[in-house]
């Protein structure tokens, strides 16, 4: 039987210096993309996914993304004796959606030394990682379309993505051969090696890894096992190349649009983008948009 996949891990110690000054004293995961901040996209994917258990790991200064996610007394006292049903109920879903814990990751040494913080939460199970800059737009949520996968080969797999050659060292980069799944070709891909931020003419293919993982919980022994890499920090692609020497593991390339909400010029888009497919902003801002003149 293979193990389900309960829990996500949100890794959001990270000081967002691409976003400062904004970012100085507020989470860049509660920067909003029209009124959500870029966390709650994420936590509704995994809850979207049947993912229900959301595994935080904070740092200093992140104390919004807790209070965000919990019961506010006061605002629902207000909004309730202003009879706003509609804010209220929004409100309420929000503190309502999820079971949360968080863990502290008290020095920012890398995406593989945040995800090793959730280890005594996570424990001896399969687990999930989201990372909330990557907003990803698609039918089939796209942790979901990694988890239908898990579920068929018990092994991790990674969310993968074609990015231009100019654009590929700002990613985790696989080596993979494609892989026969569900009658088509091409989407699945069995992992022969990955390299975290290589040089445009050192990376093995233009497949990069997206913030969407299925993890087996032997990442936190090859975390444990490996020195800091690009940058200076733990890497969590070096761990996982780690684990392709006694396991397999997959990349998927997930249907759907992703958005890098990390970047400011990402940001922008995913905005304008989630804004005009919104039913009480749409027409009106679709409008707007066609009455600037540039
Ligand atoms: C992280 C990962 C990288 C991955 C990227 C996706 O990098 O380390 O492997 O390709 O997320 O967004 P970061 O963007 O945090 O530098």
């Amino acid at each position: 039987m293979i193990a389900k996949v309960r829990k996500a891990v949100f890794p959001a110690a990270g000081l967002g210096t691409r976003f400062l000054p904004a970012t100085k004293a507020q989470p860049k995961e509660m920067l909003p993309l029209v009124d959500k901040p870029l966390i709650q996209y994420g936590v509704e994917e995994a809850m979207q996914s049947g993912v229900r258990n959301i595994i935080i790991v904070t740092g200093r200064g992140k104390s919004a993304i807790e209070d965000h996610f919990d019961v506010s007394f006061e605002l629902e006292h207000l909004l309730e004796t202003r009879h706003k049903k509609e804010l209220l109920a929004t409100v309420r879903a929000v503190s309502d959606m999820i079971d949360i814990s968080y863990v502290r990751q008290k020095e920012a040494l890398g995406l593989g030394h945040a995800v090793l913080r959730a280890r005594e939460l996570v424990g001896d199970e399969p687990f999930s990682v989201i990372l909330s800059d990557d907003v990803i737009d698609a039918e089939v949520p796209c942790l979901r379309q990694l988890l239908d996968v898990y579920e068929f080969y018990g092994a991790a797999v990674v969310a993968l993505m074609e990015v231009p050659k100019e654009f590929i060292s700002a990613y985790g980069v696989v080596d993979a051969e494609p892989v026969a799944h569900n009658g088509g070709k091409d989407r699945l891909y069995r992992i022969r090696n990955m390299v975290e931020k290589p040089k445009a003419e050192d990376a093995p293919s233009n497949l990069a890894i997206i913030g969407r993982y299925v993890l087996t919980p032997e990442i936190f022994t090859s975390l444990e096992a490996i020195e800091p890499g690009s940058g200076g920090e733990i890497q969590l692609t070096d761990g996982l190349k780690h684990v392709l020497r006694s396991r397999p593991i997959y990349g998927y390339r997930f249907e759907g649009k992703r958005y890098d909400a990390g970047d400011k010029l990402g940001f922008l888009k995913a905005t304008v983008e989630f804004a005009l497919k919104r039913e009480d902003l749409g027409e009106e801002f679709r409008a707007y948009l066609k009455g600037l003149s540039f």
